[in-house]
């Protein structure tokens, strides 16, 4: 049995020195640890030894066992350190190589004028709130005294979900769920998204974009209004913008009017930009009729307001001279690719 023991000691040396891997060296103790290991099943014959041999061989094999599971230990402990460096190797990130370049996306034109006219208003005290696009006829027409069957209603169509709901024509909307849950003093301005059922060409689209203004309090004037509305054009459009206010007819305000700016192209003049008239319309205004007020609980003989609604694409097209409305909705490019940088 000595001569056995001595054999497995000599076969595990050289197996374990050949292993390359530590599920081989798993394999190994199974090979001579395992239950039909092959120790073990020398262990196994010490039955047939007699009492003076039994512990010289037990010794033995004692031995043989911890000096095998020694060689194990190292052997992994090697292997171990081995994968580690491969591993370390494989894994190394060169930091000098230059990285893949990722493309910045930049803001839209309407985003960047947007966020301006905001910021106007803002700093002139307005808190800017939002209303839904899907919306009740009544908030839409009715409330705003436009009545079912109104001719004012025909140069509003829109798109019905039900006969009471409907995709918003105006963001003068807002003004009424504002004023329902907001008593004054109001100054609010409301961005958003506005749909009419209106034929596509370079100055029409079935969805646009308005920015509704509503201001109430006490003695409120159409000074105030044209105070306000000059001051946010020269912001926009610097000290030189020139505009002019024109009587109009709105349903909600009284007066009402519209007011242009002087075209940028032609200082006034008349040219193809601005179709010869040498203003361009951005925005409809006038003072809340006293009607709308009580619809909305505000005694019109305490209160007065003023209230505008300005189109967004039109005073986006006139600051950067966009002639065609289309370019801002079909997402071309070599066109959004001009307002990169633009702040
Ligand atoms: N809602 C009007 C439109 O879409 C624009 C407008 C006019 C808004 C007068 C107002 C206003 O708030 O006072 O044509």
């Amino acid at each position: 049995m000595k001569e056995q023991l001595a054999q497995i000691r000599a076969a595990a040396e050289q197996a374990i020195v050949k292993a390359d891997s530590v599920p081989e060296l798993d394999t190994l103790r199974v090979r001579f640890f395992g239950k039909k290991g092959e120790l073990t099943s020398v262990l196994k014959q010490m039955g047939g030894l007699s009492a003076e041999m039994r512990p010289v061989i037990g010794q033995l094999a004692n031995e043989t066992r911890e000096y095998i599971e020694s060689q194990i230990e190292i052997a992994r402990a090697r292997l171990e350190e081995i994968a580690l460096t491969s591993r370390l190797a494989a894994e190394k990130i060169d930091v000098t190589i230059p990285g893949t370049p990722q493309p910045l996306g930049h803001k839209h034109p309407m985003s960047i004028v947007l966020d301006e006219a905001l910021s106007i208003f803002v700093g002139m005290g307005y808190k800017v709130v939002e209303g839904p696009e899907v919306e009740y006829d009544y908030y839409n027409f009715e409330a705003l005294n436009i009545p079912r069957d109104h001719p004012a209603r025909d140069t509003q169509d829109t798109f019905y979900i039900t006969d009471n709901v409907l995709l918003r024509t105006q963001t003068s909307s807002v003004q009424i769920r504002h004023m329902e849950k907001n008593k004054p003093p109001i100054k609010i301005v409301s961005p958003g998204r506005v749909f009419r059922s209106d034929e596509i060409d370079a100055t029409h689209s079935p969805l646009f974009h308005q920015i509704e203004g509503l201001v109430v309090d006490k003695g409120v004037t159409m000074g105030d209004l044209k105070g306000t509305l000059e001051v946010f054009a020269k912001r926009l459009y610097g000290e030189q913008a020139r505009a002019r206010f024109r009587p109009h007819h709105f349903q909600f305000t009284e007066p009402s009017a519209e007011m242009d700016i002087m075209c940028f192209n032609c200082q006034g003049k008349g040219c193809r930009l601005c179709k010869n008239e040498g203003w361009i319309e951005v925005l409809g205004a006038g003072l809340v009729h006293p009607k709308v007020l009580e619809i909305c609980g505000i005694d019109p003989d305490v209160y007065s307001g003023f209230a505008f609604g300005i189109g967004l694409e039109r005073i986006t097209m006139r600051r950067y001279g966009i002639k065609d409305i289309r370019l801002f909705y079909e997402n071309d490019l070599r066109f959004l690719k001009q307002f990169q940088g633009v702040m």
